[in-house]
């Protein structure tokens, strides 16, 4: 069973490239040993990407979130899939949680599709056997073929959302967390790809979909949150909430 509870969830983010510090050249200061503690100078700036959020999931909820740029969808994405922790507030996620966010996150382009198939594998949470039972399936969706014994760096950009997408999916998580539903390639692998989400989202126990698309809101979800500048402006129906959205921008 999953279950999520978020209590006065807040994420603070600092920027570092006010007066032309760009994060990179502070990452080599800091290699070339620089201390952390200018991290609090003048140079930064603090964004409330997320502020006093609160609401419960539990099994069976599929929830749409929607508002505009900026507003912290996917800063609470983030945050429901672990990979930022509130800086101020509570989050408990508990179930095994995989996130369709940044698809190629953790890809290494010198490494074969098949090494990169049993190192994603890992990295969500398989040991080495249960990564490498993945591989027939991987195989027939991706339809890649000979390719997967070649490095990655030898793909084309649409057969690496291919292997990507395969491998994203391939594990069915208790959390399902979703920005933006990706068209994949050409056509008839969209196709594909769709069914395939459909599945995984059948399968999940909670799902979260971040989308501009109200069609798909209404078509997959049972409850919606609306998002405005980093707050939780209301919880309810998909129909509700996109209304009051709607309101809001028609404003
Ligand atoms: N990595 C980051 N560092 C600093 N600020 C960020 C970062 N990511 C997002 N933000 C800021 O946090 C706020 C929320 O962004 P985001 O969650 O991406 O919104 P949305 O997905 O609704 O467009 C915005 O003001 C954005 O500029
Ligand atoms: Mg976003």
């Amino acid at each position: 069973m999953a279950h999520i509870i978020l209590d006065k969830t807040g994420v603070e983010l600092a920027i570092y490239n006010t007066r032309g510090r760009a994060l990179k050249s502070e990452i080599l200061r800091r290699t070339v040993g620089g201390g952390l503690q200018d991290v609090h100078d003048s140079s930064v700036q603090v964004v409330n990407a997320l502020k006093e959020v609160s609401f419960e999931a539990a099994d069976g909820d599929r929830i749409g979130i929607v508002g505009g740029n900026g507003a912290g969808k996917s800063t609470l994405l983030r945050v429901l899939s672990r990979v930022y922790p509130p800086t101020s507030g509570r989050a408990v996620i508990s179930g095994r949680v995989s996130s369709l966010i940044d698809l190629s996150m953790g890809m290494d382009t010198d490494a074969t599709g098949y090494e990169n198939i049993e190192m994603r594998g890992i990295m969500l949470g398989l040991n080495r056997k249960q990564a490498q039972a993945l591989i027939p399936d991987i195989e027939e969706f991706s339809e890649l073929g000979e390719f997967l014994s070649l490095p990655i760096r030898t793909y084309s950009s649409g057969m690496m959302l291919r292997l990507a997408f395969a491998v994203s999916t391939a594990v069915h998580p208790e959390i399902l967390v979703i920005d933006e539903i990706i068209g994949a390639g050409d056509a008839a692998f969209a196709e594909k790809a769709q069914k395939r989400l459909q599945q995984l989202i059948e399968k999940a126990s909670i799902m979260f979909l971040a989308s501009h698309d109200n069609t798909t809101i209404e078509r997959l979800c049972t409850r919606a949150l609306w998002m405005k500048s980093g707050r939780l402006m209301m919880d309810g129906s998909p129909e509700a909430v996109l209304a009051a959205y709607k309101a809001d921008k028609d404003k």
